[in-house]
């Protein structure tokens, strides 16, 4: 978590330092407990200035010290730090460059040839290129974070392990650098982007997507100041691809024993005392281990997997085993280039000891896709042959599994790539692939479902959070239930988790799966029909896509017009109101609105019931019903406010600052559209703040200050700009009134030149302006 969440690490550290509770720690800075423990867990990742300093404050942090804390806790500690910069409305810290546990051994000639390339600047397509377990992202990962100062735009990584199709590299790719959609992100919008953008992209093991090697040479040609470093077992073979085969860590010569002249000695003893504090390390052991190294040709993942095994095994006997394993291996499997069959001999050397619970437990892992927790290992472990927390501590201390994030509340675990694919292999040859991927998609499923129920809670920030984590594993299940499994589950998947596709922006990618489930399962049930074509309508609309919002939405009326006054019938004229509206017809729309309202109100959902009032409001508003709008947005608000949803909560004071502006009150409005700026910034809602600053642009301009609402719509713009999200029409219309006059009384040039100026301000800029 401390990677993730740099402020969540910095509060707990400085806390336990200073002996506070978290309850102590709330009292002197005078903010709830909540809060700390919500920055603690990093599931708030930024504060404001006044909270930042009573933090401070209160941890008795002082001097340069106290400005570095606020820089962190503002989220603004180097701004050129790789990943940073990602806006995400659901915040990852996924593409963040991440930080190896273990220093950097050798690889001084590589670092220093890739550095100079980095800054001399002509060659902006590096592929470092090599066998699975060579070195290639350890090696990118380091040059990355030593090239931050070279690239002021930033330095992201994209990793690739998990993609199964070309055609998402150019959408990961602008996740990582804090594109969202809507629509489908094409190498031009990327490129439009990106023309004069100083930035680095790491593109971790291509081999996977070798076919989007096209678009990712049109990317570079596009934007002259994008340097590419790609880790990749082959080639990319585009234009300018500079390669370089990395080669495997030097070797210590016959018979030596000094280890420390070579990186592949330095390597093995590093990793061997670790293992072992008092492994006796005389000139024997050393001519031992220095063989060892040379059996491995200095590879540095079979180093690591021999070196776990020196708790248990004299070196003698390590070498042995080693010999025998290796040497049976390069008489078979010909085909394959002597380094790799080295590396597959040294997993197949690892495996081979593991005891039978293990192996078992090895394999069953190799079905999930970017990691798992505990819990999930738990289940895919069949017939609980052992202890799951005992057998997979011992598959850590045999290096076959990563832990990663050992401070997180929930720790993950993952594979090295070249290791799962072995895992892989074997699950295969048991034919245990079929009922691991049934119970996988069936495992994702019942965590989405229970998920689900968090959503429009103050759980919800949370359990985004969660699904985020498991984006690939849900991929995973998608697949599996649409091609080869069980149609219905990708549905059921489909339909629970859509609201989390749109607030992380997976706009096309969800709609795509929704489609293809909805295409399997023509004839299933009528009210999970409705709830995935409920996901695909709002999906479609955010996108600003109508005519498929209007088709799905008329199917979705169909299958829910049985004379029920279900939730669903509820949501099927919701959307229908939201089409009528986005048509600018409000008339029309009225009547589903009150319809949906009254349904909302017998069910006593609150949930639904303040939505239901907060769309009825907007109706009202455009037909300047105010009074009536007015006490809606109040209930709603009130109702949001409750329940804990943050972000409806917000999107309620913002219909609220549009009221007043309407009753002509430009001072209160103001002041909501701020407070709401302020809310959804918190929860990085680049929806919403755009939404909010684009009020607030409005409400300037109504009192008065027109250039502080062109500043401010400036602001707005580069917000849509960067998340690539529109207006929708109805909201353009409640404030182009003020706009328009501010145009005017500015002047074009001026107008045009302070939008452009606001362009250059972030939200927080934005907020001094106003505040
Ligand atoms: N120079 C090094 N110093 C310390 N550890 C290293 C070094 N090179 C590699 N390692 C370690 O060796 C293991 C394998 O390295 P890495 O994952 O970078 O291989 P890779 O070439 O990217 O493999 P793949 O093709 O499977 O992705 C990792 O645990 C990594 O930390
Ligand atoms: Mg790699």
């Amino acid at each position: 978590m401390s990677n993730d969440a740099p402020l969540a690490a910095l509060v707990r550290t400085r806390r336990l330092s200073v002996r506070f509770t978290q309850e102590e720690l709330a009292e002197r800075a005078g903010i709830s407990v909540r809060t700390i423990s919500d920055i603690e867990r990093g599931l708030r990742r930024f504060v404001y200035r006044d909270t930042a300093e009573r933090l401070a404050e209160a941890l008795e942090v002082c001097g340069t010290d106290k400005e570095d804390f606020i820089l962190v806790a503002r989220g603004r500690a180097g701004a050129h730090e790789p990943g940073v910069q990602r806006p995400g409305r659901v915040s990852s810290g996924r593409n963040r460059v991440p930080i190896p546990p273990t220093a950097l051994i050798g690889r001084d000639r590589e670092m220093e040839m890739l550095l100079g390339a980095f800054r001399e600047g002509s060659i902006r397509s590096i592929s470092l290129t090599g066998p699975g377990g060579i070195g290639k992202t350890r090696l990118a990962v380091e040059a990355a974070a030593a090239a931050r100062d070279i690239y002021p735009d930033g330095v992201f990584f994209v990793p690739l392990t998990s993609c199964e199709s070309p055609a998402r590299v150019v959408p990961l790719i602008a996740e990582a650098i804090g594109l969202i959609e809507p629509g489908t992100r094409t190498v031009a919008d990327l490129s439009a982007h990106l023309t004069t953008a100083a930035i680095l992209l790491v593109l971790d093991t291509f081999e996977h997507v070798l076919a989007a090697a096209g678009s990712v040479a049109d990317l570079l040609s596009g934007c002259d100041r994008l340097t590419l470093l790609v880790t990749t077992r082959e080639p990319l073979c585009i234009r300018g691809e500079h390669v370089v085969a990395l080669p495997p860590l030097g070797l210590p010569p016959v018979g030596s024993a000094d280890l420390s002249s070579s990186a592949a000695g330095r390597l093995l003893l590093e990793r061997a005392t670790a293992a072992k504090a008092d492994l006796v390390i005389d000139e024997e052991a050393s001519v031992l281990l220095g063989d060892i190294c040379r059996r491995l040709e200095g590879l540095p993942l079979a180093i690591e997997l021999a070196a776990s095994r020196v708790r248990h095994l004299p070196l003698v006997k390590l070498r042995e085993q080693l010999d025998a394993r290796l040497s049976l291996l390069t008489h078979g499997a010909a085909d394959l280039p002597r380094r790799q069959r080295t590396m597959r001999g040294a997993i197949g050397w690892s495996y081979d000891l593991l005891d039978s619970r293990e192996r078992s437990l090895f394999r069953s892992l190799s079905v999930f896709r970017g990691g798992w927790t505990l819990e999930a290992a738990q289940d895919a472990w069949p017939t609980a042959q052992g202890d799951v927390v005992e057998t997979l501590g011992a598959l850590v201390d045999k290096s076959l599994v990563v832990l990663n994030g050992v401070q997180s509340q929930v720790p993950r675990y993952s594979m090295m790539d070249v290791i799962a694919e072995f895992a892989r292999e074997q699950r295969d040859r048991y034919g245990e692939g079929p009922p691991l991927l049934r119970s996988h998609a069936s495992y994702f499923l019942s965590l989405v479902e229970r998920t689900e129920k968090k959503f429009g809670t103050s759980a919800q920030e949370e359990a985004f959070e969660e699904l985020l984590a498991e984006s690939d594993n849900l991929r995973a299940a998608l697949e599996w239930s649409l091609t080869e499994g069980d149609a219905e589950v990708g549905l059921r998947l489909g339909a629970a988790v859509w609201q989390f596709w749109r607030a992380a922006g997976y706009l096309s990618e969800g709609r795509t799966w929704l489609e293809q489930a909805l295409r399997a399962t023509v004839g299933g049930s009528q009210e999970l029909r409705a709830k995935a074509l409920w996901g695909a309508c709002w999906l479609a609309f955010q996108q600003d896509d109508l005519r498929s919002t209007r088709l799905y939405s008329e199917e979705l009326l169909e299958v829910t017009d049985d004379g029920e006054a279900s939730l669903m019938r509820r949501n099927a004229l919701t959307v229908q109101a939201m089409v009528h509206m986005a048509e600018g017809d409000f008339l029309a729309a009225l009547t589903p609105l009150e319809r949906s309202a009254e349904i909302t109100d017998a069910s006593g959902v609150s949930w639904y019931v303040a939505t239901s009032k907060l769309n009825l409001a907007l109706g009202l508003l455009h037909l300047r019903q105010l009074d009536e709008a007015s006490s809606l947005l109040d209930q709603a608000l009130e109702l949001y406010v409750r329940l804990g949803d943050h972000r409806f909560a917000a999107r309620a004071q913002t219909y609220r600052g549009h009221l007043e502006l309407l009753r002509g009150d430009a001072g209160r409005a103001s002041d909501l559209f701020l407070r709401s700026l302020r809310s959804f910034n918190e929860v990085d809602d680049q929806d919403g703040i755009a939404e909010a600053l684009e009020g607030l642009a409005a409400a300037s301009a109504a009192a008065g200050g027109m250039d502080q609402a062109a500043l401010v719509l400036g602001v707005a713009r580069h917000t849509r700009e960067r998340s690539m999200s529109k207006m929708l029409p109805f909201e353009r219309a409640l404030i182009d009134r003020w706009l328009d006059e501010a145009q005017e009384a500015l002047g074009e040039e001026r107008w045009a030149d302070l939008l452009g100026q606001g362009s250059a301000l972030d939200v927080a800029a934005a907020l001094e302006l106003v505040s």
